[in-house]
């Protein structure tokens, strides 16, 4: 029986975040000294994320992704990734990371059933590496994406957050990897999501640099972006492609397998595509086939709007599997019809790396 929500939607596809703690302190997603974390013991065991998910596969889902946080500064992974390779019924597996820690757990990964891989690069440049992601070196992420490429992950996806003014200017040079290796690059809108609303960093990136030129982000230090700073940063899919096209040549449409959300082309001759994830600007919610699973155990029918179901509490008082069945169908029932970003609504209650990206 395939899970369907109240719009008709098959809901097949369960994003679990197995973390909310981060070794990165991306610009977009938490401040420099991180965002609040849960205390440990209200993060699921390994053994209570392969339950929930061992059970929403009994109710339909047939496709998951770990995400975080960061997941592999989770030290027992491998024993998720394990337990839930080995469910029957799951068509699909697959991990977010910001690839920093791959180079070492790759091969553990691939063992251990790791099908598929997005690895999250925003930028090409390891000066503007250091000003979004604060943390970490962007020649241990690039020798991680070849680590999981030699253990025999792929295809490679790489995630770019694009975001006007500060790594636009990029975007042919990701068009222009793709000639030299089959990676799979997808420009993600920026999503003003998060929870210090009322805040700002207090820098106005076109104001400073007279309307244009590169936004320093350093200048972001400390703070994360506010949601406003985040809304100006906002590129649309359709001048991405602009910029690629002029930069090289039409963009043709592709198909790869396993392809989610993102419109995917291909620059002729290339290896690898490139697509596009518009969640903000186009309507993506029309064929939404998710749900989410938080690293404390709220199960969240939505990434952009609050509201959320807690699962812990009952998988901690001895609720039965068809309990937390009953809990599932109860978050799918209650799915949104769509967010309503565009008009100006206002998502509170977590921060990204909270709910899982
Ligand atoms: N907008 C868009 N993408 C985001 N991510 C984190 N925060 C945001 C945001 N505000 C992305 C990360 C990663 C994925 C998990 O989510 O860069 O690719
Ligand atoms: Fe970490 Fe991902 Fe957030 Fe960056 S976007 S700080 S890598 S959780």
């Amino acid at each position: 029986m395939p899970l369907i929500d109240p719009f008709q939607r098959t809901i097949d596809y369960l994003r679990v975040s197995v973390t909310d703690r981060c070794n990165f302190r991306c610009v977009y997603c938490m401040p420099e000294e991180g965002s609040p974390v849960a205390p440990k013991e209200e993060l699921l065991s390994a053994d209570e994320f392969v339950r929930i998910v061992r059970i929403a596969v009994e109710a339909g889902i047939r496709k998951v992704r770990l995400t975080g946080g960061e997941p592999l500064v989770r030290k027992d992974l491998v024993q998720i990734v394990r337990g839930i390779a080995s469910l029957p019924g799951i068509t699909d597996l697959s991990l977010t990371t910001n690839g920093y820690l791959l180079t070492e757990q790759a091969p553990a990964l691939a063992a251990a059933g790791l099908t598929r891989i997005n690895v999250s690069v925003d930028t090409l440049r390891p000066d503007r590496f250091k000003a979004i992601a604060r943390r970490g070196e962007m020649a241990s992420v690039m020798e991680g994406i070849e680590a999981a490429r030699a253990a025999g992950i792929g295809p490679i996806k790489i995630n770019c957050v694009a975001m006007k003014g500060v790594n636009d200017d990029e975007a042919a040079d990701f068009a222009a990897w793709t000639f030299r290796e089959e990676v799979h690059v997808r420009f993600i809108e920026i999503m003003p999501i998060k929870w210090n609303l009322d805040e700002t960093t207090g820098f106005d990136p076109f104001s400073a640099h007279g309307g244009n030129g590169l936004i320093q982000l350093k200048q972001t230090s400390g703070s994360m972006l506010s949601d406003n700073e985040m809304r100006r940063m906002f590129i649309s899919a359709a001048d991405l492609k602009a910029i690629i096209e002029a930069a090289h040549s039409p963009l043709l449409p592709a198909e790869i397998a396993t392809n989610g959300p993102a419109r995917t082309y291909r620059l002729a001759g290339a290896k690898g595509t490139i697509g596009f994830i518009s969640q903000i600007s186009s309507d993506l919610c029309e064929n939404c086939n998710r749900i989410r699973l938080t690293s404390d155990g709220f199960l969240r029918p939505c990434l952009m709007s609050d509201g959320e179901l807690d699962i812990r509490t009952a998988l901690r008082s001895g609720a039965s599997d068809e309990d937390l069945a009953g809990l599932i169908h109860h978050v799918v029932d209650h799915k949104p019809e769509r967010h309503y970003l565009a008009e100006g609504q206002k998502v509170t209650g977590r921060g990204m790396s909270q709910i899982g990206g």
